[in-house]
């Protein structure tokens, strides 16, 4: 029996969690559950962000579902405090996991709930494919002195193996988005995927783009990208941007893919919501879409991915809407909506 490292972390991580296993037990009954702590929640329990025996624990399943981790509580500007992130980023390095998809697919039934105009979204389907191991979230930084760096490097290895993933992914076209007027790392990173172009996808289109210019693009005109390729930080900054356009950033998956044969981690592109943690009214439909990428990915399950992600738009056009689009849902009843669209 497939075994899921179950991590619902802080703030509305564990309502969302607890949501998703209930939407996950309707379409896949074989799949059993280990809990694990990470983030704030583990730092109150053992002083770290995530312990030696839960990453054992998670290394050993077969596949990771996350919530979320961090919250004001376990804020500070201390550059030796223990932070939740560090859970996180210690998931990402130790599990390989350096190619993040985030899919933007905005539903006809959101169309009304984004703030951008219904004829610049219709028909948006892109995908955001995001280098998540390197750059300046794992570059050296300090300080002294009264000053403070980071730094952000990448080698050509990881460059080439994630605009692999870039091309693998795309339909048609390839945008990958750099600072090659300004940053070392982004002429290198245009020079690997310009090489690789050639060498291997002409028959997919490719075409470079300077950060700031994308992330206009990306309200002017989304409908023209198929998949942005981008370094670590302008994936984080580009994909909330993106979420827009599904109405909300409460609506948008991730999964979270290594080259090996350890777990995947799948988790919404949402934060631990620290404002509404606890009330019962957080959107889970961004974790319930990430359970269905992690159906996808993670156990070749196409048709119960299928079938989940297909209950989300009917509980939408269904008129279900949590508060971040606008409704006043609480999450079991946006739950209970996903899980009548099942039956
Ligand atoms: C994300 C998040 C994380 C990131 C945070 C929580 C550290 O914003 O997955 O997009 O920056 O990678
Ligand atoms: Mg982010």
């Amino acid at each position: 029996m497939p075994t899921i490292a179950l991590l619902p972390g802080d703030g509305i991580g564990p309502e969302v969690a607890s949501a998703a296993r209930r939407v996950l037990d309707a379409v896949a009954t074989d799949l059993t559950y280990e809990e694990h702590l990470v983030g704030g929640a583990s730092i109150d329990a053992h002083g770290t962000a995530i312990t030696d025996e839960a990453m054992a624990a998670i290394k050993a399943s077969d596949a990771v579902l996350l919530g979320a981790v961090g919250g004001p509580k376990w804020d500070s500007t201390d550059p030796t405090a223990v932070r939740p992130e560090q859970g996180l980023f210690r998931l990402r390095a130790d599990l390989g996991l350096f190619a993040n998809l985030r899919p933007v697919r905005p539903l006809p039934a959101l169309y009304d709930a984004s703030p951008l105009k219904r004829e610049l979204i219709e028909n948006t389907n892109m995908l955001i494919v995001r280098e998540l191991t390197g750059g300046l979230y794992y570059g050296e930084r300090g300080r002294s002195d009264g000053r403070a760096f980071d730094t952000c490097v990448y080698s050509v290895e990881e460059i080439e193996r994630i605009a692999r993933t870039g091309f693998e992914a795309a339909k048609t076209r390839v945008t990958s988005v750099d600072k090659a007027n300004v940053l070392e790392t982004s002429r290198l990173w245009r020079e690997v995927v310009t090489a690789l172009h050639e060498a291997e996808y002409q028959h997919i289109e490719l075409e470079h783009q300077l950060v700031d210019s994308a992330a206009m693009r990306l309200i002017a005109a989304p409908r023209d990208f198929d998949v942005i390729l981008t370094e670590n930080m302008f994936g984080d900054i580009l994909s909330d941007e993106a979420s827009m356009l599904t109405g909300s950033l409460g609506m948008l998956p991730t999964a979270s893919l290594g080259a090996g044969d350890g777990p995947s981690l799948f988790e919404p592109v949402h934060g631990t919501a620290p404002d509404i943690a606890g009330k019962g009214i957080a959107n889970p439909l961004g974790m319930i879409l990430s359970a269905a990428l992690m159906l996808r990915h993670g156990f070749g399950r196409d048709d119960a991915a299928a079938a989940l992600e297909s209950a989300v738009d009917r509980a939408l056009e269904g008129g279900i809407r949590p508060r971040d689009l606008g409704g006043t849902a609480t999450t079991a009843e946006t739950t209970e909506a996903v899980l009548g669209e099942l039956k």
